[in-house]
């Protein structure tokens, strides 16, 4: 838990300045916001905090470009290779962009260097891949009177895409959301996290270099209420694709309603893990302990309400317990650390308090619990046995904090899992394949992992229902959703 003894790598920041066509600009009216390293307290940056005026100049200048600018006109293939090029320059400079991450939010500088900016990469050549063979349908329609009919659909750009991304997953979440938009030919405006937002100003850098032109990516760091608040409400988008919590999600809805534009909520989630008496308890016990303590449970697909049989449940709570007091909680530079810091002081106090409502509501607490005193924000690796109708098994906590729940048969397995206000994933742990599949078939979410956990993949569509929020990113749907499908008509005289 010291840093004392820990040498951080040397790493160059990125301008701390809103990205407007090309150009590095501060705030209209100069504010800033500072950003903080969660691990020492100490400064990381001043950044343009962007307001009304300079949201508009982003807007307007992804509007100029989309309408006016060679992006939207050049060919797929040539998107696709500058994608590639992206895709190449983002896995050079992954030690970068993940210090950056590390240093301003506190994941595991070796989790980001190794998981999150390659993944980003890989979502970028993935839909590269795809610049060139975005297409609609064709065929031959019945005679309308006289006439002979085709008809044929094309899939075109909607215009000017708003990212709105959070801290977790900065660079990657971005990548999600820019990949298939520019691929499809749209052009971006991206407001990352006020926690975390210099990895993708980076991404900013390296598209240039990547010799995508101006005004495709830009980037308005600032106060979410302020720079989102505006983004999101602003009428020159044409789609706004959030990830982040219900309340701002329903906020950013309501504004996108009232102009019918395209809208994508990732919501984050209480996925269940459920873990029935025929699971390979040995391979899945990884699996269970990575879904609830990775990335100090910082994550919207972790899964932080155990569902154990009866049978296993002992042996699934000792594996947790084992796996929580193995954790070490300490710098995230450090290649010792197992588990880095909670992102902010704020989450931090809302992890405890979350503690406090598992304790006084009658939950059993069987390890971690306390936070570590210090000048960094480091949480412990908790577990608590407990029921569904407690508030830390319902609320997404967004911390290292696992509630293990008994059931005796399938069918009450089901009803906890469903028994929630999310429906964004799920993991079912069995080695019955018939089992496997009844499960999969009634669980009300988005994404199920078996035998497994880990990162949604850029082939497949990713996304929650009920509360988790609407739409699909990534894969194909993710894609579609990035363009508007125009249905063509053509009358001809019959020869
Ligand atoms: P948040 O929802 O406030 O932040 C997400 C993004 O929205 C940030 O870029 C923020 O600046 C922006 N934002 C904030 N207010 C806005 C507004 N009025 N209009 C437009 N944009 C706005 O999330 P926060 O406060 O950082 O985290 C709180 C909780 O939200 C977490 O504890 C977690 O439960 C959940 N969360 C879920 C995530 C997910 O992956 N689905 C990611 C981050 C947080
Ligand atoms: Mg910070």
């Amino acid at each position: 838990m010291t840093t004392a003894d820990i040498t951080r790598p040397v790493f160059d920041l990125p301008e701390p300045l809103l990205r407007i066509g090309g150009a590095r600009v501060g705030a209209a009216d100069g504010a800033t916001y500072t950003s903080t390293d969660p691990a020492t307290g100490e400064v990381v940056a001043e950044i343009a905090a962007a307001g009304q005026e300079d949201v508009d100049a982003a807007v307007r200048s992804a509007r100029h470009q989309f309408e006016h600018g060679e992006w939207s006109r050049t060919s797929g293939p040539e998107r696709g290779k500058a994608l590639t090029r992206l895709a190449a320059l983002i896995e050079a400079d992954a030690e970068t962009l993940a210090a950056l991450e590390a240093v301003e939010m506190g994941k595991l500088y070796r989790d980001s260097v190794g998981g999150d900016i390659p993944c980003a990469a890989e979502a970028f050549r993935h839909f590269a891949g795809w610049a060139d063979k975005i297409s609609g349908s064709a065929m031959s329609l019945p005679n309308f009177g006289p006439q002979q009919r085709f008809g044929y659909t094309v899939r075109q750009p909607l215009g000017v895409v708003a990212a709105i991304t959070p801290w977790n997953n900065p660079a990657l979440i971005a990548a999600w959301k820019l990949a298939p938009a520019l691929a499809a030919g749209n052009t971006a405006v991206v407001k990352p996290a006020e926690d975390a937002s210099l990895s993708t100003l980076r991404l900013a850098e390296l598209a240039s270099e990547a010799g995508i032109p101006d005004g495709v990516l830009n980037v308005v760091t600032g106060l979410g209420p302020v720079a989102g608040a505006a983004l999101a409400g602003h009428g020159g988008v044409d789609k706004v694709s959030f990830t982040g919590s219900p309340t701002v999600g329903q906020s950013i809805r309501s504004f996108a309603g009232e102009s019918f534009r395209k809208l994508v909520l990732e919501l984050g989630g209480k996925a269940p893990q459920l873990i029935f008496e025929d699971a390979d308890l040995e391979a899945a016990m990884p699996w269970i302990s990575m879904g609830n303590f990775y990335h100090q449970g910082q994550v919207c697909a972790a899964g932080t309400r155990v569902l154990a049989h009866e049978s296993v449940i002992d042996q699934v709570v000792d594996g947790l317990v084992a796996a929580a007091e193995s954790a070490v909680v300490g710098d995230p530079f450090d290649d010792r650390s197992t588990m880095g810091t909670i992102v902010n002081a704020k989450q931090l106090d809302r992890i405890d308090g979350y503690i406090d409502s598992g304790i006084s509501e009658g939950a059993q607490l069987i390890c971690g619990g306390k936070r570590e005193r210090g000048a960094g924000f480091y949480a412990q690796p908790t577990v608590f046995r407990g029921t569904n109708d407690l508030t830390i098994a319902r609320d997404e906590i967004f911390g290292p904090v696992a509630t293990v729940i008994g059931f005796r048969t399938t069918e009450e397995a089901v009803r906890i899992a469903n028994d929630t206000r999310y429906g964004l994933n799920a993991m079912v742990y069995s080695q019955n394949i018939s089992r496997v599949h009844s499960v999969v078939e009634k669980l009300r979410v988005g994404t199920v992992w078996v035998n497994g956990w880990g990162v949604p993949d850029p082939a497949l569509p990713w996304g929650g229902r009920a509360g988790s929020g609407i739409g699909r990113e990534l894969g194909r749907s993710g894609l579609d959703g990035d363009t508007e499908e125009k249905t063509v008509h053509i009358g001809f005289d019959s020869m």
